[in-house]
């Protein structure tokens, strides 16, 4: 298909899930206001139910959008429809089919379990709705490297690789495409964002809430599986990138896929794994489950910009904070003028990153002089960018460029493969999980994989 055709119909499978209700609607809504969602929008999903009470689940669930939003909502609600029936079952695809009348080039959204993948994907190519269509996919993409390989081929199959959307929505939010935009629009930091002058870089993704009613899809993914094989090892390759050789795409995201292929694979004695007290009691949860809630990681990356610096990564739920963060610690000054204050400097010299979900900032931590005829001092933050606001949406801005045929914020098939590849050894043999009490910052043995070089920073709540 050509990459300049606008989809014509979004079709999203899934359509009555959590991600949907959560995400995909509130995004649409959006879209629907800014003028750029106008076709049918085809919801489909097992349960049987007529276009009007789909129409009301959606509208159920975007009860909380302003009053602004409301007359969006009206008009989102307003193209909707609604197929019922298996995914396995060819009648399914059929209905599709003839519900998509007078549309030529649909964009399929599979926001379904990872199991579902190849089955919609195959019955999509044999019920001949392929033709001129794009589709979105979700992470986690496959569970490991050989299934996210056979994901692929399966996707090749069907669709053009160009018409493949892996969607990511890390890579679309604005803070992380401002992380990227910073590192390389100011000179000033080129000189220091290397080993010799950076410590140590950490990257703390807490969740307040558990795993609520998805408990049957965490079951299958645990936290590695969830944000770290994605989200995060997507962050780390900004953070880690070497400037890009032009302005093109192709360089970006070979710069970003060459971290990830210097990056080793982990292994046990880097990684800790926690769940959280109560997990296995919740719905669809195995009472014996061993599925991490919380990952703590060390990862070395073995370029000449990193070598000997250690990335660290920490993601869990039921922490005390909502938050992403990103620290890049420098070292600390080795003047003999501040000796007196060594300890305290550790905290001094850093770049912050809050990456949302709300109080997105860049902030440089340094150290200033404190009022007073001591040479002591201070640690404060100079900001560059302060916003306290929420975020915009990133899955609002990665369906419309999908629907446009627009690759740039989308994950390729190189870059997941080569995630896979680092975090592969330890799903194939995890290392003990440990129990945390919900609202605690994880096992405290993860603090054992940080000792020695820095300690984890806690979001900041302020
Ligand atoms: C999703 C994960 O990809 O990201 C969820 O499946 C997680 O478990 C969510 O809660 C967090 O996204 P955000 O944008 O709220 O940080």
């Amino acid at each position: 298909m050509t990459q300049t055709h606008h989809s014509d119909a979004l079709v999203l499978f899934g359509a009555t899930g959590d991600l949907a209700a959560k995400k995909i609607f509130p995004a649409l809504v959006t879209l629907v206001r800014r003028g750029k969602l106008k076709c049918p929008v085809i919801g489909v999903a097992r349960e049987a139910l007529s276009d009007e009470d789909f129409r009301a689940r959606v509208h159920e669930a975007l009860r909380d959008r302003s009053e602004a939003d409301a007359a969006a909502v009206e008009h989102l609600c307003s193209l909707l429809r609604y197929v019922g029936g298996d995914y396995r079952d060819v009648i399914t695809y059929h209905t599709l089919r003839r519900r998509l009348e007078g549309c030529e080039h649909p964009l399929y959204y599979l926001a379904i379990p990872p199991a579902m993948f190849p089955v919609v994907i195959e019955s999509l190519g044999g019920s001949s709705n392929v033709r001129e269509s794009r589709v979105i996919v979700e992470k986690p993409f496959g569970r490991d490297l050989p299934s996210s390989q056979e994901l692929s081929a399966t996707l090749e199959r069907v669709f053009d690789e160009n018409d493949v959307f892996r969607i990511d929505h890390y890579i679309g939010k604005e803070p992380v495409q401002n992380l990227l935009y910073f590192r390389f629009a100011n000179t000033f930091l080129e000189p220091v964002w290397r080993r010799g002058h950076v410590r140590s870089v950490q990257i703390t993704m807490a969740e307040r809430l558990g795993v609520g009613s998805r408990g049957p899809f965490y079951e299958e993914v645990g936290a590695m599986r969830d944000v770290v094989q994605n989200h995060l090892l997507q962050v780390v390759s900004i953070l880690a990138m070497e400037p890009p050789a032009d302005d093109t795409l192709q360089s970006l995201q070979a710069a970003k896929i060459a971290v990830l292929h210097a990056a080793r694979p982990l292994r046990a004695e880097d990684v800790v794994r926690g769940q959280y007290d109560g997990y296995r009691h919740e719905r669809g949860v195995a009472p014996d489950s061993e599925v991490e809630t919380y990952v703590a990681l060390r990862m070395h990356i073995d370029s000449a910009r990193w070598a000997g610096v250690p990335f660290y990564i920490r993601a869990g739920k039921e922490l005390p904070v909502t938050a992403t963060e990103v620290i890049v610690e420098l070292e600390p000054s080795t003047s003999p003028m501040f000796r007196e204050q060594a300890g305290q400097q550790k905290l001094g010299n850093y770049f912050r990153f809050r990456l949302g979900p709300d109080r997105v900032a860049i902030a440089v931590g340094a150290r200033i002089k404190s009022h007073g005829e001591q040479m002591r001092g201070e640690a404060v933050e100079l900001f560059a960018l302060n916003a306290r606001g929420e975020e915009p949406d990133a899955y609002e801005r990665l369906i419309g460029d999908a629907m446009r045929g627009d690759h740039s914020l989308f994950a390729r098939r190189e870059s997941v493969e080569a995630s896979w590849r680092i975090v592969d050894p330890i799903l194939a043999n995890p290392p003990p999980v440990h129990i945390y009490s919900r609202g605690s910052w994880g096992p405290a043995i993860a603090d054992r994989l940080i000792a020695g070089t820095c300690r984890w920073y806690a979001p900041r709540t302020h």
